[in-house]
């Protein structure tokens, strides 16, 4: 199953092939190692969840799909991918998109610098695109850093609040899931009620996608995920699972394993004690009130193509059940 799935009416495919060749256009460079750098994940592959997002949010408003959509959906896939490289240097991830992080082939420098190099060219095309796309793309890559930056102030912080949590990641996931909406929607001159209803679309959906995430990180396999699990918990990132359990009596069990350079009998353990606590259902359940969120925001737009887009945070909840339903009901 694949995204495109969930969006019958939208002609992807062929969008999504132009949508390919720009996006290599869009970082070529007169330098061949700065090329092979900066192409190295592009290449790996990826959802591309974000600029399929501004395509439906232009698509939903009975727009044509024109290169200025296109575009749009490059400069958010661009600030992505810089915030992957930077995301794998903080987090010293190994594996990305089933292949070697950027950082773990050619070390931290290399990474940082590469991934500015991408954040370079996305402010570039939306300059071209106008002030205000230029100006949204610009809040929105601040509102990732403060999420990432409040995210590392908090770790190994056992009593991390759940506002806290939500804060984190609504700045480094959900604004630039919501602005992938909105840029599409921009991008293809939408009226005003339109280009708010997707952006809250987006924002939910982002937060769906980060809870869900943060969950398969304690649950999934290196297979499924294309990158090392169990990493939050090794890197003192507690995500909402972890903090569902800390508020329970489970607490006492949990809070002495939760350490620096946690082994893997503390990592299974730990695993064992939020399954049982239920703190995995709590988070799962969480995430399909946002689901339903974004479901509702598109019941404000009438046509089926925004109600597909509404329908997508459902959907990738849906297609995680059959690797989250074991760990659901798990009470010991
Ligand atoms: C990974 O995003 C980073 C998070 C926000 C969890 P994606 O899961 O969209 O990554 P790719 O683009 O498919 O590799
Ligand atoms: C998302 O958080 C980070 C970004 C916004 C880039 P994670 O740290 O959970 O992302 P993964 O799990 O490394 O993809
Ligand atoms: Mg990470
Ligand atoms: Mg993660």
């Amino acid at each position: 199953m694949h995204i495109t799935d969930a969006l019958t009416q939208v002609n992807l495919d062929a969008n999504l092939e132009d949508f390919e060749k720009l996006l290599r256009e869009s970082v070529a460079v007169n330098d061949d190692f700065l090329s092979e750098v900066s192409r190295h994940l592009i290449e790996a592959g990826g959802k591309r969840i974000r600029p399929i997002l501004a395509i439906a949010s232009a698509a939903a408003g009975g727009s044509e799909i024109t290169r200025e959509v296109l575009l749009s959906g490059i400069a958010v896939e661009l600030v992505h991918l810089a915030s992957l490289y930077h995301d794998d240097v903080m987090d010293d991830a190994s594996q990305r998109r089933s292949v070697e992080s950027v950082n773990f082939r050619w070390g931290n420098l290399v990474a940082i610098v590469a991934g500015d190099y991408l954040l370079a060219k996305a402010a570039g095309i939306a300059a071209r695109l106008g002030q205000e796309i230029a100006e949204l793309l610009a809040n929105t890559l601040a509102d990732l850093c403060a999420g990432q930056i409040l995210e590392v102030q908090t770790s190994y912080l056992v009593s991390r609040s759940h506002d806290s949590y939500f804060k984190a990641i609504s700045g480094k996931t959900a604004s630039l899931m919501a602005t992938a909406c909105r840029i599409g929607a921009l991008a293809a001159n939408l009226d005003r009620n339109h280009i708010e209803a997707v952006t809250k679309i987006g924002r939910s959906l982002g937060m769906v996608f980060q809870i869900r995430d943060d969950i398969l990180d304690l649950v999934a396999t290196t297979e499924v995920l294309g990158k090392m699990p169990a990493q939050d918990l090794l890197e003192g990132i507690y995500t909402l699972p972890v903090l569902e359990t800390l508020k329970m009596p489970y607490r006492i069990d949990l809070e002495p394993l939760l350490t620096r350079n946690m082994d893997q009998a503390s990592l299974d353990k730990a695993g064992e004690i939020i399954i049982a606590s239920g703190g995995i259902a709590k988070a799962w359940q969480t995430a399909q009130n946002f689901a339903l969120e974004s479901r509702l925001s598109a019941a404000e737009l009438k046509s089926p193509i925004a109600g597909e887009l509404g329908s997508l945070a459902q959907f990738l909840l849906d297609e995680t059940y059959s690797i989250v339903q074991p760990y659901l009901d798990a009470k010991a």
